[in-house]
């Protein structure tokens, strides 16, 4: 049985519980202004491949992004895990996940052959620290674009659900993180947990879509983008105004501040963060974001 990570307090253990107002705002931003995917879900760079549209407009990085958190390795990191892509057969018990996303510098552009270390625990919970199973590396296409193949991992005694995983662009630092999923009741009471670096995931039929893009500390010189052929065409979709003002009914769309407070399924609920509602995050799912009252 794996013991429980401890916080982080070592070099490596550089947590900030701190949820930034401007972060969660930005992020929050993205998720009610952009075009929604089919379920809900946010629409990353990846929806634009192959629409000639360049990856730099995404609306999922902002040009003052702040970088994505470090967070403690843990016990279980191990060196020199295989190349590859996918960490399942087709044996391989467990809730099928893929996590996918970019990899972006400062400026918000991608970053093509960065390296993605993953790591995570089987559907028992239990790490292979003998073996490579769940363990893999891959780096990131021209695109900056990387996919995982995986499970959804399981719990063990101390932790939420979460993957580890190590990222570095060619040539700089590494990064060490985690990603947390949206809904766990342990995300409340673990102390490494962040709100920060929680993925989108959506249900896929009997599958999960989890989605991230890091943001890396990489300095980048900002490009023009493209000229457009119809250059009076908004580039930013319109806003869904909120169908309720903050302090009613929850909807999504709405922009809600610490201690706001609403009703949902006749229950009432106090908001712990700012943000902006969107659909999976309803106050009963996001003990992060909302306490009942
Ligand atoms: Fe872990």
């Amino acid at each position: 049985m794996p013991a429980p990570e401890e916080p982080a307090t070592g070099p490596e253990g550089l947590i900030d519980r701190r949820i930034s107002r401007k972060t969660v705002l930005k992020a929050a931003a993205v998720l009610g202004t952009a075009p929604l995917l089919i379920g809900g879900g946010v629409a990353l760079a990846r929806d634009r491949v192959g629409t000639g549209e360049a990856p730099g407009l995404t609306p999922a990085c902002h040009d003052d992004d702040d970088p994505t958190i470090e967070q403690t390795e843990g016990p279980y990191f191990k060196p020199n895990s295989p190349l590859r892509t996918s960490l399942v057969t087709a044996n391989t018990p467990g809730t099928r996940l893929t996590v996918s996303g970019y990899v972006f510098g400062r400026a918000c552009l991608p970053i093509a052959n960065a390296l993605l270390d993953f790591w995570q625990a089987d559907v028992n919970g239990a790490y292979d620290n003998v073996g490579f199973t769940f363990r893999g590396h891959q780096f990131t296409n021209a695109q900056g674009a990387f996919t995982l193949s995986t499970i959804v991992p399981g719990l063990y005694p101390g932790r939420t659900r979460h993957i580890h995983v190590k990222v570095q662009a060619p040539g700089r630092p590494v990064l060490t993180t985690q990603l947390y999923f949206p809904g766990e009741p342990r995300n409340s009471t673990d102390t490494i947990y962040d709100a920060r670096l929680l993925m989108n995931v959506r249900q896929v039929g009997s599958a999960k879509e989890g989605t991230y893009d890091f943001v890396l500390n990489v300095p980048q010189t900002p490009t023009t983008p493209p000229t457009s052929p119809s250059p009076t065409t908004p580039t930013t979709p319109p806003t869904t105004p909120p169908t309720t003002p903050p302090g009613g009914s929850w909807a999504a769309g709405t922009l809600y501040n610490a201690g706001d407070r609403v009703t949902y399924a006749g229950a009432s609920y106090r908001c712990l963060q700012a943000h902006t509602a969107i659909t999976g995050w309803e106050p009963p799912n996001v003990p992060a974001l909302w306490q009942r009252v």
